[in-house]
C-alpha cells in the first residue's frame, strides 16, 4: 500500500527472501523526520525522546506496549489544515482515525469540526464539549436510535448514505419538530490507487449512492421533497492513503456535474460540497505526502474551475482528513521479548504487543518502519520481521525492516506513524489488553486513554 521500493539486499543472505524492504539505511540510528512526529529526536545519550521526554522514562512510567502521541505535532497539523483551507472552507477531522476526549478538546481549540460515524463517536464528541453544529454524522447503516440522538443533539449535518436513510432521517427530524441539514453521499466511480478495502468511490461497494444510472439524482429529488430535511450539499469520499489529487479532480468534476443537473432540474444551487478525506502519510521513507496547503490549493482550484465551467456559484468546500492529522503524530513503543534468526530468511523479533494494537499490516498489507529507540547501535543491519505475541502467524507488525544485529531482549523499539487506525482498530484478541495512549507535550506526559486491565475484560464477561 505504501510505495516503498523493493530490494537492494540484506547483509545476511546471499539469496534475497521475498519481502518489501528497500536497502538498509546508511545509518540505523538516524530518524527520518518524514515518518516520526515533529518533536521526536535522539538525545545525546542515544535515547529517543518525544516532547522532551525519553522513551526509557516513558516505558518505566506507562509500561509497554503504549502509543505516545505528540500533542504539539497534532495541534500543528490540525492548525495547518485549518489555515490551508481558510475561512471559506471547513475541515472536519475524521474521528474514526483516533478519537478521545482530549483530541476533541484540541480540535475544538484549533477551530476544526468533527466527523463521527457511530453513536460512540458522537457520545465522545459531545461529552468533550464539541458544539453539535460542528459535528457531521456519517455511516452507511446508522441505527434509528443513533439518528434520533444526532438530530436531537442538533448535529450540523447528517450525511445520507441510502434511500432508506433519506426517509428515516426525515421522519425522525419531523417527529422531533426539526429540519435536519443533510448532505447526500455519492459514489463517483473513481478507482483510488489504494488497497481495495480502503478505496470507497468505485461502484461495487457498500458506501454512498451511485451517480451512475441516475440514482444520486433520484436521491436528491426525494430529499428535496421532504420537509424534515434541508439538503445542503453533496459528499464524496474516494478512499484512503491517497497521494495524488487526480482522483479528487475526477470526483469534483462529477459532483459538480450533479450540482449542475440539480440546478437545471430544480432551480436550486446547493451551497456545499464535501470531498472527504483520504490523504496519505509517510509510513516509510519511500512515501512522499503532500502538504495541506498544496492540497487545499489544488482542491479549491479544481472545484472553482469546474463550477466556473458549469456557471455555478462555487460552493463552500469541506474536507475530512483523519490519518493526515493524527497518523504521523504517534508511535507505538514495544519491548523486545525474543529474537529468532532464521538462516537465509530473516530474524523474527517478537514484541509485547502485535496485531491487537496494529491490525493494519495483517489487514491491508500495510508497511511500517521501526527503530531501536532505547540506545544507539553501530552493529550491522539485520533484516528483521517484527511480530507480536498473538497465536497467529499473520501477527506481523512490521513485515521487513532493518534493525541492528546486536538487538537484544529488553531493548525498546518503536514503530512510527501509528496515530491513525491503530488504537481505534485495536482488539482484545487472545485477551490481550489494549495499550494506553499517552499524550506528550513540553516535557510532560499524561495518559489520555488508559491501559485496559484484566478487570475491564472480566467486567464484560457476565456469564
Ligand atoms: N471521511 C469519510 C467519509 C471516511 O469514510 C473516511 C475514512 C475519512 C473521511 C477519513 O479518511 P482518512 O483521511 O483518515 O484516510 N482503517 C483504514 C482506513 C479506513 C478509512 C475509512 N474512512 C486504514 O487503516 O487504512
Amino acid at each position: 500500500m505504501s510505495r516503498s521500493a523493493h530490494p537492494a539486499g540484506p547483509r545476511h543472505a546471499d539469496v534475497l527472501p521475498e519481502g518489501h524492504y528497500s536497502a538498509p539505511p546508511a545509518d540505523l540510528n538516524t530518524l527520518d523526520p518524514k515518518v516520526w512526529a515533529q518533536t521526536v529526536d535522539r538525545g545525546v545519550d542515544g535515547v529517543v525522546r518525544v516532547g522532551g521526554v525519553d522513551v526509557k522514562a516513558l516505558a518505566e512510567e506507562f509500561g509497554t506496549p503504549a502509543y505516545f502521541l505528540d500533542e504539539t505535532d497534532f495541534r500543528a497539523r490540525a492548525r495547518a489544515w485549518r489555515t490551508a483551507f481558510g475561512q471559506d472552507a471547513d475541515v472536519f477531522y475524521a474521528g474514526k482515525a483516533f478519537l478521545s476526549r482530549a483530541v476533541v478538546r484540541w480540535l475544538h481549540e484549533e477551530g476544526l469540526n468533527l466527523d463521527v460515524c457511530s453513536g460512540g463517536e458522537l457520545a465522545t464528541a459531545l461529552s468533550a464539549g464539541m458544539p453539535a453544529d460542528r459535528i457531521a454524522f456519517h455511516g452507511n447503516n446508522k441505527s434509528t436510535e443513533e439518528i434520533h440522538r444526532a438530530v436531537e443533539a442538533g448535529v450540523g449535518r447528517i450525511v445520507l448514505d441510502s434511500f432508506q436513510e433519506i426517509v428515516r432521517v426525515a421522519h425522525i427530524a419531523q417527529e422531533l419538530g426539526k429540519r435536519q441539514r443533510v448532505q447526500i453521499r455519492v459514489t463517483v466511480g473513481v478507482e483510488a490507487h489504494t488497497h481495495e478495502f480502503i478505496a470507497t468511490a468505485h461502484e461495487d461497494q457498500k458506501f454512498g449512492i451511485p451517480l451512475a444510472g441516475g440514482q444520486a439524482a433520484e436521491a436528491v429529488r426525494r430529499a428535496l421533497k421532504l420537509d424534515g430535511l434541508e439538503l445542503i450539499g453533496i459528499h464524496s469520499h474516494i478512499g484512503s492513503q491517497i497521494f495524488d489529487t487526480s482522483g479528487f479532480e475526477v470526483a469534483a468534476h462529477r459532483v459538480v456535474g450533479l450540482l449542475k443537473d440539480i440546478r437545471d432540474e430544480h432551480g436550486v444551487e446547493l451551497p456545499e460540497i464535501d470531498l472527504g478525506g483520504g490523504l496519505g502519510i509517510a509510513y516509510t521513507s519511500a512515501d512522499d505526502p503532500r502538504e495541506p496547503h498544496e492540497i487545499a490549493k489544488a482542491l479549491t482550484e479544481i472545484v472553482t474551475r469546474e463550477c466556473e465551467g458549469a456557471r455555478l456559484r462555487t460552493p463552500r468546500i469541506s474536507v475530512e482528513p483523519g490519518r493526515a492529522i493524527v497518523g504521523p503524530t504517534a508511535f507505538t513503543l514495544y519491548e523486545v521479548g525474543t529474537i529468532k534468526p532464521l538462516d537465509g530468511l530473516r530474524t523474527y523479533v517478537s514484541v509485547d504487543g502485535g496485531m491487537s494494537d496494529n491490525i493494519r499490516t495483517a489487514l491491508y498489507d500495510a508497511e511500517y518502519s521501526v527503530a531501536l529507540v532505547s540506545r544507539t547501535s553501530d552493529a550491522e543491519p539485520m533484516l528483521a520481521r517484527v511480530v507480536g505475541k498473538h497465536c497467529e502467524s499473520g501477527d506481523i507488525v512490521v513485515k521487513d525492516a532493518f534493525l541492528p544485529a546486536d538487538l537484544a531482549p529488553g531493548d525498546l523499539i518503536a514503530v512510527p506513524a501509528t496515530g491513525a487506525y491503530c488504537r481505534s482498530m485495536a482488539s482484545n484478541y487472545n485477551h490481550v489488553l489494549r495499550p494506553p495512549v499517552v499524550a506528550v507535550k513540553d516535557g510532560e506526559a499524561r495518559v489520555i486513554v488508559r491501559r485496559e486491565t484484566e478487570e475491564d475484560l472480566l467486567r464484560l464477561d457476565v456469564g
